[in-house]
Order: C-alpha cells, then structure tokens, then sequence
C-alpha cells in the first residue's frame, strides 16, 4: 500500500469583500454576469481534514461566529469540495473534515465559499496530488462562483459568473470594520430581488455589459494610489438596493457607520454584512468600538485588513517515517 503523505491538514482561507460589485442581466443559466473587485480580508476559516472511514464534517465558530445555521449533510461545501477533489483526482479515501468559522454565516462575505477552497487545498495535500492552483480553481467554480476568489486572495477583478479572475497589484494595505446582519441573506433571493427592481424601474437598469467601465477605472486607479480616501469614493455594489429593499435596517448600518467616522461603508457582496472602510487600522477599531456599543448585536463587529493570501496551508502533520511531501520516497 502507498502511505499517505500526510496524517491531517488544516487550511486558512479568507473571506472577501467586493470593492466594485457590477451585475449585468440574467443569464439563461440563472447567473449573472459581473464586473467585480474581490478583496481578500483578514477574517478567515480554518479547514482540518484527516484521513477517516468515511466522509463527515464538523463545525465550530471562532470569535463569536454563529454556526447554527451551517448544514452537516451533503450539502456542507466544504464536504462537496472534498468528494469533488477525490472523484476528480481518482483518490478512494475519505476524510473526516473539522471547520473552525471566523467568517459570518450567509454574510456576502463568501465564507462557504472559503470553507470549499480550504477543503480543496487540505485534501490535495492530505493526498498528494499536486494538481496546482488553476485545476483547483476549475473545480472550485463547480461548487460556488467565489471558490476560485477564495484559492487566490489578495485583490482580482471577476468577470463571467466572477470566476474568471485577473489579480490587481497594490501595494496599498486597507483598513475595515464589518459589521454582520442580524439574519442571513440568500444570495439567489438578493439577485432576484435585485431582477424584480430593475423590471419594475426602481433601480438602474445593468450597466456590468454597457461597456462603461468608469467604475472599474475609478477602483483601480484608487487600489493604485493606495488611498483609503480615493478608494471610499470608488466603493459600489448594485446588490445594495435589492439587499437593503430586503433587509431595510441595513441603510441604519451604513449611516451609523459614516456617523461614526467610516470614509465609506458598502454592503459586501449580496449582504447582509456591511463593510466599513477606515482611514487606518488605528480608526478602524475606534469606530468598531463606538459601533459594538451602539447597535444591536454590536458584540459581532469585527475589523479586518485586506489584501490577504488565498487558501494556504497552516499545517500539515506528516505520517511518521514519511516525507511530507512525497509519499515517503
Ligand atoms: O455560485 P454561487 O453558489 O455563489 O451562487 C449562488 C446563487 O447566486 C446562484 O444560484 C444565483 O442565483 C446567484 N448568482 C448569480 N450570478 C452570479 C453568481 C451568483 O445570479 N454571478
């Protein structure tokens, strides 16, 4: 018998924000097209996969991260992710799957997403496949339109479905403070909700296939400057109306936090977890303080820095007597 490369692995992988959220019609496919900026952030999930009889998952929160809502069955991404890797890759092992939770459940901030990318990485290395990062992606775009974000971190534009990903260089490190809704959104009601208003006229119609690209001109050319300031300005997320005609406390958020000091607030991705741009890590966590003792469910403000790296391995602990990389040779 072939050894295992390694005994358990444990995976972080980041959540995201998006900086510029452009959402073009529908798709027959359901999806819509997009033009967004992904930021990685400093809120993270932890995935540990060991070698076991067969697949299961576990999941606890870190710092205050409600678990409650997570699915333990087939549905669990990171458990997707992993039966994907192993029937694509030809492996017949399974693991046993422990996720630790510092991203906010059903948040927009792709936390599942970054569960899936983490199990991705995990068992590769458990299993020694080397199948590098871009087949990972491949696979990872089956499971979410954010896994491929959540392999790559730092800052990408996403176009197509928001897989398809080009990374922009900025050497300019961003300061936030998000603050988690007091209930899920669903990301399929956010985009039909976001559908509805636009047949109905109350919000613009898609600009993400007008060929106006002055919104991606105006993040760039902020990312570059490396201005929060700039960057502030730029912020803009056709998902905020219909996430906010959803969840109408959501507006109070994003005026609570310009009252306290933000340069910008925006909802991340589909919500309902509002981002709060600062003007440094030293105002971020002053204006997270005055929030948490503000608003209801204060206590789950967290500040962030991103850009941050994709899914890396935190931990690989080898099989005694074996190399950890290659199969004991
Ligand atoms: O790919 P993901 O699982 O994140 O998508 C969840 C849902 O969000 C999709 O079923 C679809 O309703 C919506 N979506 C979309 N267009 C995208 C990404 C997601 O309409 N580009």
């Amino acid at each position: 018998m072939v050894p295992l490369p390694n005994a358990q692995v444990t995976v972080r992988a980041p959540a995201k924000v998006n900086l510029l959220l452009e959402v073009g019609p529908r798709r027959d496919d359901g999806f819509h097209d997009l033009v967004t900026v992904f930021q990685a952030l400093s809120l993270y999930e932890e995935v540990t996969a060991a070698p076991a009889a067969e697949f299961s998952v576990t999941v606890e929160g870190v710092d205050g991260t409600d678990v409650a809502d997570v699915p333990l069955d087939g549905t669990n991404l990171a458990l997707r992710a992993a039966r994907l890797l192993a029937e694509r890759g030809g492996v017949d092992e399974a693991v046993a799957l422990h996720v630790r939770k510092g991203v906010p459940v059903a948040g927009g901030m792709a936390g599942g997403s970054a569960d899936a990318a983490a199990a991705l990485v995990a068992c590769d290395a458990l299993w020694g496949l080397h199948a590098g990062l871009d087949a990972l992606a491949e696979l990872g775009a089956e499971l979410g339109s954010d896994v491929p974000f959540g392999l790559h971190g730092r800052t990408a534009v996403g176009t197509g479905r928001g897989t398809r990903l080009a990374p922009v260089l900025t050497d300019a490190t961003f300061s936030w403070v998000l603050v988690p809704g007091a209930r899920g959104l669903s990301t399929p009601a956010v985009y039909a909700e976001c559908d509805r208003l636009r047949a109905a006229g109350q919000v613009p119609a898609p600009t993400a296939q007008a060929g106006d690209e002055s919104r991606l001109r105006a993040v760039e050319a902020a990312l570059r400057s490396g201005d929060p300031a700039q960057l502030g300005a730029a912020l803009a997320n056709d998902l905020q109306a219909p996430a906010c005609s959803l969840a109408p406390e959501l507006a109070g958020t994003l005026a609570a936090g310009c009252a306290a000091g933000a340069l910008a607030g925006v909802v991340s991705g589909s919500g309902p977890t509002v981002a709060l741009l600062a003007a440094s890590a030293a105002e971020a966590e002053r204006i997270a303080g005055e929030l948490a003792a503000e608003l209801p469910g204060g206590a789950r403000v967290r500040t962030a820095t991103g850009p941050v790296p994709g899914a890396r391995v935190l931990e690989a602990v080898a099989v005694p007597g074996h190399r950890r990389d290659g199969g004991g040779r």
